[in-house]
């Protein structure tokens, strides 16, 4: 069972998932606290939720920076208590294949995605172990367990952070600690991601492209036809609300994915090499030479 009004800190809660979670978690009655870099929208998100009677704070913060984190973490402590919740959640989403890829984009993607739940857990982790309670919510994808070409930057990021919650979560076993871990593995959700850019630093940006920019505008396009059919971020946000409740770790939001990660599995149970192609996936787990 959760806490009765605890403080819920949310990073990248100023759109799509996170911002989801900090609806759901408000109507129950908690202290919301929202960081996030992208200051307009933090502030919309912020008067969004007070309008529904929520306790909801923003604060600025860039996840990829740790002075920032610190400070976020500073300016929490002054007000409220260490996060009962805390959900590591901003992220940005970035395609291109690794040949393609520039070294500002690994640096852009990991700052944000696999830092920014690195410098979360360095900041916030101590206190929650000291008080020996709460849950942490780390959002990994289903990216996080298949490795889909043309998006190597970001599964690696969220390889990372699966990995990292794993971890965290025989560690927390170990110790006898009381605190909670999950780690989301979203497959699509309807949310701004395809938009990230919009908070991509220009120190990170790249001028040389591999691409050209109508292969871009078009491999763009068709997925944001099929992100029109995604998933509600709300829907997300149920089920890390009864994931926290019931201290379940994997959190999946669809079963699409389920016969690609079995077969993922038990390429690696046989040694046997990746295929591409998801009509293979039928033919590849029958296979078991
Ligand atoms: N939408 C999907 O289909 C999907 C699928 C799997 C995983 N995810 C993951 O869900 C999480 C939330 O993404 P979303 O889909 O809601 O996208 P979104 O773009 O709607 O929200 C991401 C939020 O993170 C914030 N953010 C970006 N860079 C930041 C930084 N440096 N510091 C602080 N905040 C920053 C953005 O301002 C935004 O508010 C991400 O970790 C993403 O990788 C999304």
């Amino acid at each position: 069972m959760i806490k009765e009004r605890s403080s819920v800190v949310i990073t990248g809660g100023a759109s799509g998932i996170g911002k989801a979670l900090a609806f759901r978690f408000g109507k129950e009655g908690h202290d919301i606290i929202i960081g996030d870099v992208e200051e307009a929208a933090l502030e919309i998100a912020i008067s969004e939720l007070r309008s529904e009677e929520i306790l909801a704070t923003g604060i600025v913060v860039d996840v990829s920076d740790l002075d920032s984190v610190r400070s976020f973490r500073d300016q929490i402590f002054s007000e409220f208590s260490p996060p009962y919740i805390l959900c590591l959640n901003a992220g940005v989403g970035a395609g291109g294949s690794i040949s393609e890829s520039s070294v500002l984009d690994w640096e852009w993607v990991l700052g944000v995605n696999l830092w920014g739940v690195i410098y979360g857990l360095n900041t916030f982790l101590p206190f929650m172990e000291d008080n020996n309670n709460g849950h942490i919510i780390i959002t990994s994808s289903i990216a996080g367990h298949l490795s889909y070409p043309n998006m190597g930057v970001y599964n690696a990021s969220k390889h990372a952070v699966l990995s990292i919650a794993e971890t965290l979560c025989y560690e927390l076993q170990e110790k006898g600690i009381e605190v909670g871990v999950s780690v989301l593995c979203p497959g699509l959700v309807k949310t701004n991601i395809l938009d990230s850019e919009r908070n991509r630093p220009e120190i990170l940006t790249s001028n040389v492209s591999l691409n050209e920019p109508d292969d871009q505008d078009t491999r763009k396009e068709a997925v944001r036809e099929i992100y029109n059919l995604a998933l509600d971020p709300d829907s997300v946000a149920d089920l890390v609300f009864k994931a926290v409740e019931s201290k379940q770790f994997y959190i999946f939001t669809e079963n699409t994915f389920q016969d690609a990660i079995k077969t993922r599995h038990r390429d690696i149970e046989l040694v046997r090499n990746p295929m591409l192609g998801a009509n293979l996936v039928e033919e590849h787990l029958n296979d078991t030479d």
